[in-house]
């Protein structure tokens, strides 16, 4: 049966771990590329999809996430009396309708799978969605909304997928594949972090899902997976192997892997680049940073 996506599950539970010493306090989901916060994007692109309710599923020390998209008179009344409006614009992006917002604690970092299965009961019985807030992606139509859209046809549950070079496929969840229609793959097995040399296919699992409620019920029937820890692709497989549909959805946009320093520094740049009031300066820094190289090499 396919269904209207309404809910979005925010798995932001991780430790964070590759951004240490920052995230011991700072979420990684505040971190900012250019002066908007990683879960900011993430959020936008689950409105333009059509979502509605949003759960993010928290550990501790991410309370600055609640108070992020908590309102703020005093600084909107001092915004307002001082004429800046565009600022006002800017700070409304962060406001949610009371209700639109849960938050439910994972207690212990079990996994990604683990985080998502603690929205169950949030969830109830319809599709959802899954949005990694550190997988940001950059494009004309927001990933999700691309996915939705395919998804009103296919039903199913349904993954973003990414052609990855074959030694960068055992640090993803990697599809094995039936056949291709266009930009959808028939997906019928997953491997999470498959072993160097073994991965099924070079298309990679990243962090965008439409998933049906029955994906809940078999964490129930798996095993912990790859890295000791309750893998969500394991919980996707699984309705394979109960014989109900899965596909893989080849995105248009570029995807940065914000969980990634490399990642980050690298959205930072080409989000800065694409604001008009930046643009200038930092490619005439850049350039001149390339020229200092190339004379230094
Ligand atoms: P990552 O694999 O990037 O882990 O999680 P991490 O803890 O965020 O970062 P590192 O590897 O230690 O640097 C992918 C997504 O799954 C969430 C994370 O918050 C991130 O959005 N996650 C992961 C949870 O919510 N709970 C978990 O137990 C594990």
């Amino acid at each position: 049966m396919k269904r209207k996506v309404t809910k979005a599950v925010f798995p932001v539970a991780g430790l964070g771990t590759r951004f240490l010493p920052a995230t011991k306090s700072v979420p990684k989901e505040i971190m900012t590329l250019v002066d908007r916060p990683l879960i900011q994007y993430a959020i936008d692109e689950a409105r333009a999809a059509g979502i509605e309710d949003f759960i993010f599923v928290t550990s501790r020390g991410k309370s600055a996430l609640e108070d992020y998209f908590d309102l703020a008179p005093d600084l909107e009344n001092a915004l307002r009396k001082a004429g800046k409006t565009e600022l006002l614009k800017a700070l409304r992006d962060t406001n949610m309708d009371s209700g639109a917002i849960a938050y439910i604690r994972q207690h212990k970092p079990l996994g990604l799978g683990h985080a998502v299965s603690c929205a169950r009961k949030l969830i109830g019985n319809e599709p959802f969605a899954v949005i990694l807030p550190d997988d940001v992606i950059a494009g004309e139509t927001p990933c999700l909304q691309q996915m939705v859209e395919a998804y009103q046809e296919t039903g199913g549950s349904m993954v973003a997928a990414l052609e990855v070079s074959p030694s960068q496929a055992s640090s993803y969840g990697v599809l094995d594949v039936s056949s291709q229609d266009g930009s959808l793959v028939r997906v019928r097995g997953m491997v999470e972090k498959p072993a160097a040399g073994t991965a099924p296919s070079n298309l990679a699992v990243i962090g965008r899902y439409i998933l049906s409620p029955r994906v809940l019920q078999n964490f129930s029937k798996i095993e912990r997976g790859a890295g000791g820890e309750i893998q969500l692709t394991d919980a996707i497989a699984h309705e394979l192997t109960e014989g109900r549909d899965v596909f893989g959805y080849l995105f248009d946009g570029k995807r940065f892997d914000c969980g990634s320093k490399a990642g980050f520094l690298q959205a930072t740049v080409a989000f800065a680049l694409a604001r008009d009031e930046l643009r200038d300066e930092l490619a005439a820094f850049l350039d001149t940073l390339h020229t200092q190289r190339q004379a230094a090499q």
